[in-house]
């Protein structure tokens, strides 16, 4: 399905997507979204997999940005376009039925971050730096980070990094909520797996009506949330697992996901 600039392994339920374009610190140039943008769409269509991994090759970056060279001689439509094209590739992410994890094994800095953004769970490396150095080049991020950062981090903390372009360290990104763990750079890979390996898990369904409750909920009213969430909870009613969720509980034995 992709190529070599994104390399997707799958083990299982499990997929790890690593983002391969090392000598420009894994920026984001057209043939690398294509193939991210394929990647995704493969893991999307695979009912198999429950989580996918997004991390970057190399030990310097996750993902420094989209690519410069690309945009510099961009002009106003042509900007746009890209903006627009890697959203909907983001929303695809965020509004997909796997659970995401980004593992930041370096810089996440521009696109980098809001790649990141985008995936329901951000662990990071101990030697990360994650940013939004837009303002520095003249312009702003463009791939969802006004949106999403300010709506994981609160206004003034995500206008602060915006302003002043600064970069921040796994440690300090993880006060702020900006990403959920921090661990040790070598036992990355392994934590995120290991985390993926307890979601995957656990019953398909759930998983998903969980992410859609979060991500759609977000975007209502509190009493239209509570009762979209009694909608999706009823739902959950309409599912094998549920049945046995509970009823493997009562026999006091494991559960048999069917994922159904
Ligand atoms: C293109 C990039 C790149 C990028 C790094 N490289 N980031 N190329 N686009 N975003 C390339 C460098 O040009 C260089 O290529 C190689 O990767 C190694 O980078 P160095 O700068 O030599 O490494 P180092 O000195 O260690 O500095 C690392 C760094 C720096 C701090 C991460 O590379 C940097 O500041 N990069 C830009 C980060 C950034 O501004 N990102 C946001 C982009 S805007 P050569 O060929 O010289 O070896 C964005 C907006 C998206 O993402 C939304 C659009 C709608």
């Amino acid at each position: 399905t992709a190529g070599d600039l994104v390399i997707t392994e799958k083990f299982d339920a499990l997929a790890l997507m690593t983002i391969n374009r090392p000598k420009a610190l894994n920026a984001l140039d057209q043939l690398t979204l294509q193939q991210l943008d394929a990647a995704v769409s493969a893991i999307e269509a695979d009912p198999q997999i429950k989580v996918a991994i997004i991390t970057g090759s190399g030990e310097k970056a996750f993902v420094a940005g989209g690519d410069i060279g690309v945009m510099q001689p961009l002009d106003p439509l042509g900007a746009r376009r890209i903006a627009v094209d890697v959203q909907q590739l983001l929303n695809k992410i965020e509004y997909g039925s796997t659970v995401y994890i980004a593992a930041i094994n370096g810089y996440a800095l521009g696109g980098g971050c809001e790649l990141a953004l985008a995936c329901d769970i951000r662990i990071a490396a101990d030697s990360a730096q994650l940013g939004q150095p837009e303002v520095n080049l003249g312009i702003i991020p463009g791939w969802g980070g006004t949106q999403r950062l300010p709506r994981l981090v609160g206004s003034s903390m995500a206008k602060q990094l915006m302003f002043t372009g600064e970069r921040i360290s796994a440690a300090r990104a993880a006060q702020i909520g900006l990403v959920s763990e921090v661990v040790p750079a070598t036992g990355l890979l392994a934590r995120a797996r290991e985390l993926a390996q307890i979601i995957a898990a656990k019953p398909k369904m759930a998983l998903q009506l969980i992410k859609e409750a979060v991500n759609n909920g977000r975007e209502m009213d509190m009493q239209r949330a509570f009762a979209y969430e009694a909608d999706l909870f009823g739902l959950c009613f309409a599912t094998a697992d549920q049945k046995e969720g509970m009823l493997a509980f009562l026999e006091k034995r494991q559960p048999q996901w069917r994922d159904q």
